[in-house]
């Protein structure tokens, strides 16, 4: 029987992610108020810190995604008849495996096409995914999903899968910009797979935002020590305090770091002095929660039919699956 081995594309030069890491920094920090990018988050410590993240008890959009999967992975494989799987925002690929389970199962299913910005992150699951599916085609690929989304390949017709919330990520501009381009790489007729958090009790949602082991706290400092490396900085991250906040107005979650005293910061790299006042924070993420009008209306403007809509059964998070027309 014939074991594949992985392919793996990467289009993140060092010299052009440096390049972008450098612009998002000096545009985020000398704006008023200061904002910075949440795929910065994840270089390797990153990465596993929001693999931490998935496992506390309470962050709940991981585990109500799984059970959506668990009961509908079967009906997804049937009614789209992939050839192959593309995930955008991969990270460790765990929850996949009960996509690839099914369209395995059902027989249509060459290729797993896995797409993330973090390469230690890709590489792992790439490796361990080809352990548990030898025979399976992988293609991963180190890309950005908002700049590269006509480089990511696949056996048509796909099923490009984008899970876990990570579209909330995105600010709304941001968001109908990156489905606009989605479809322009799709065919008519290809499928997408949508996780979206739900609008919920504000309680429940910042207490998931903000752990009482504090390793969302972590996670959010770990964007400075990203630019402490990268670009030769000197934060302090003992000076910055972890905030999340709901905006009931926008309904998104509002993660940022608060400067405990003043400093001086400086970006070696960039050249660039960023002063901090006591008190004053930096927007590191938004993560936008949906409800069901609203992301049928976002797809349909993007050009993609709701195919299904499904929910766990606490009614937490949701699942959509659309076809593009
Ligand atoms: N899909 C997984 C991981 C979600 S964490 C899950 O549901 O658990 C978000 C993932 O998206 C991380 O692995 C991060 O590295 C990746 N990511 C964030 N911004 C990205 C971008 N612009 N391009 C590609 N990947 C990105
Ligand atoms: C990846 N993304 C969907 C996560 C979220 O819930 O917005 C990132 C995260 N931020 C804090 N905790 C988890």
């Amino acid at each position: 029987m014939t074991e594949f081995e992985p392919v793996i594309d990467v289009h993140l030069i060092p010299d052009d992610a440096k390049r972008s890491l450098q612009r998002d920094a000096r545009v985020g920090l000398t704006s008023e108020p200061k904002w910075l990018q949440p795929k910065w988050f994840y270089d390797a410590r990153g990465s596993d810190l929001f693999e931490q993240i998935t496992r506390l008890p309470e962050y709940y959009p991981t585990r109500a995604e799984s059970s959506i999967l668990q009961a509908h992975a079967a009906d997804i494989a049937r009614r789209t008849g992939a050839h192959a799987l593309v995930e955008l925002g991969s990270g460790s690929s765990e929850k996949t495996r009960l996509l690839l389970d099914a369209l395995a199962q059902s027989g249509s299913l060459n290729q797993y096409v896995p797409v993330d910005v973090s390469e230690t992150a890709l590489r792992e699951a790439v490796a361990a995914i080809h352990e548990d599916y030898p025979r399976l085609a992988i293609h991963g690929v180190v890309a950005d999903f908002t700049q590269h989304l006509d480089r990511v390949p696949g056996q048509r017709p796909r099923l490009i899968a984008f899970l876990g919330g990570t579209i909330g990520n995105f600010l709304p501009d941001e968001r109908a910009v990156f489905l606009g381009q989605l479809r322009d790489t799709v065919l008519a007729g290809e499928w997408v797979l949508l996780g979206t958090d739900l609008v919920k009790d504000p309680d429940v949602l910042v207490a998931a935002y903000d752990d009482s082991a504090g390793v969302t706290a972590d996670f959010n400092r770990n964007i400075l020590a990203v630019l402490n490396r990268e670009l030769d900085a000197d934060f302090d991250l003992e000076n910055y305090e972890h905030v999340a906040i709901w905006d009931c107005e926008n309904e998104w979650i509002e993660m940022r770091l608060r400067a405990v005293a003043a400093a001086k910061v400086t970006l070696s790299e960039l050249a660039l002095d960023v002063v901090m006042q006591s008190g004053e924070q930096i927007r590191t993420e938004i993560s936008a929660k949906f409800r069901q009008e609203g992301v049928e209306a976002e797809l349909a403007k993007a050009g993609f039919d709701m195919d299904s809509w499904w929910t766990d059964p606490k009614g937490r998070f949701a699942l959509s699956l659309a076809r593009a027309r």
